[in-house]
């Protein structure tokens, strides 16, 4: 069963936190995107491409099914709490879910160069501080805990996860 669960918008720092995060607390690092594109044999760019995103979603769910039973921090996709039924598995889990909260502005400077957002390229502005406000509804109905990452460090971030997830922890005991 994987120990905490990461989510939040594109850029939030999910992937990189994970992974520190899982050096840290020497556990396995599992990340949704990389297994759908290890499962799938496509980059998730080729995956929008080739087959749409519906496709994508369809199996996103599925393998977050799979990824819920490993060992492991796992980092979701930006749009994973974006469908009911993949909310009801992070919420209904037990596990800790934390949302990694970033502001447009940060995440907007964080992306500029990033090529691999399918998403991203076709948004105006304004759709995308649109779609940031609309997802953040969504990782909040699924979220045990919010950390704001906008201009810290991963190791901060990491510091005050394990001890408000820690506190999360002895509360349910
Ligand atoms: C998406 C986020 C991406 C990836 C796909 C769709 C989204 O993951 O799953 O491009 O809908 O926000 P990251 O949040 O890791 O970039």
């Amino acid at each position: 069963m994987a120990q905490c669960i990461l989510i939040g918008f594109m850029g939030s720092g999910k992937t990189t936190v994970g992974r520190l995060m899982a050096e840290t607390t020497h556990t396995p690092h599992l990340d949704l995107d990389e297994l759908i594109v290890a499962q799938s044999g496509q980059s998730i760019n080729q995956i929008f491409a080739a087959h749409g995103e519906a496709y994508f979603r369809d199996l996103e769910s599925q393998v977050l099914r799979s990824a819920m039973q490993a060992e492991g921090i796992l980092s979701t996709g930006g749009g994973t709490p974006v469908r009911e039924e993949n909310r009801k598995i992070l919420v209904q889990s037990g596990i800790p879910v934390i949302f990694l909260k970033a502001s447009p502005e940060v995440i907007r400077a964080r992306l500029k160069e990033a090529s691999d957002r399918p998403l991203l390229r076709k948004l105006s502005a304004q759709q995308f501080v649109h779609l940031h406000e609309e997802r953040e509804a969504y990782y909040a109905q699924a979220a045990d805990l919010t950390v704001v990452t906008n201009h810290r460090k991963p190791a901060d971030i990491v510091r005050e996860i394990l001890t408000r997830a820690d506190l999360l922890e002895s509360k349910r005991k």
